[in-house]
């Protein structure tokens, strides 16, 4: 089973308030989902593999370690997982960036996919999805379906709002994916909507509604 990681790193719950609170507006709403992104990622790029390579310091000559050049890929699910690239690429700017259009029926809550755009070597590639909302899971389980289908071997799915429900979606379909989750919440109301999460991600991040 994929391991489930909830961030208890204090900036990231300190921001993720700010995140959750209706009285904070778009433009607030937009920097505080780049800033969390960015630790986040800080956190899940923790064990990428390092390699010794020699250098010349002013002083000596140095083993130094430096990262082997595993080649990464950023996935968002549009449209809201869009507002957490640009803080990813901050840490890991060589990384390619893919896309998934999915949204969610809102009768059914059923993902229906409307666009894929993938890097052209995925099969070589370690993927992060990312969406800040994981809810029923529909929409990451398909996602992941959609990356598999077309060669995807490693991916991990990183969000700043999970329920139980969506976690254990991920979890019954697609054992192997790990899972970076900001915040765990307690569960889905009668909408599909996480409490006491964030509202619409979607709708809070481009200012639509
Ligand atoms: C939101 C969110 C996820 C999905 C989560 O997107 O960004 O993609 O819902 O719900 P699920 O886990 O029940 O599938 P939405 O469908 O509202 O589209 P948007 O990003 O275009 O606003
Ligand atoms: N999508 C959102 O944007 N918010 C939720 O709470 C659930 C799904």
């Amino acid at each position: 089973m994929g391991k489930v990681y909830v961030f208890d790193h204090p900036l990231i719950q300190h921001k993720l308030t700010f995140i959750r609170d209706k009285n904070t507006g778009t433009k607030e709403f937009r920097e505080l989902v780049d800033e969390v992104s960015t630790l986040m990622a800080f956190e899940i790029t923790r064990e990428l593999p390092l390699e010794d390579i020699e250098i010349d310091t002013p002083v000596s000559k140095a083993n130094a370690k430096t990262l082997t050049g595993k080649k990464l890929g950023i996935v968002p699910i549009l449209r809201a997982g869009l507002g957490m690239v640009d803080g990813i690429l901050k840490l890991i700017p060589a990384a390619k960036v893919g896309h998934v259009g999915l949204y969610r029926d809102p009768e059914t809550l059923k993902p229906i996919e409307y666009y894929v755009k993938l890097p052209s070597d995925v099969e070589e590639r370690d993927f992060i999805l990312v969406d800040p909302m994981l809810a029923t899971g529909g929409s990451a389980v398909e996602a992941i379906n959609s990356l598999k289908k077309r060669g995807a071997k490693n991916i991990t799915f990183m969000c700043l709002v999970a329920c139980p429900e969506g976690v254990e979606a991920i979890q019954a379909e697609h054992p192997d994916v790990d899972i970076y989750i900001a915040a765990l919440d307690e569960k889905l109301n009668e909408k599909g909507y996480i409490v006491p999460g964030l509202g619409d991600a979607g709708d809070r991040l481009f200012g639509t509604k």
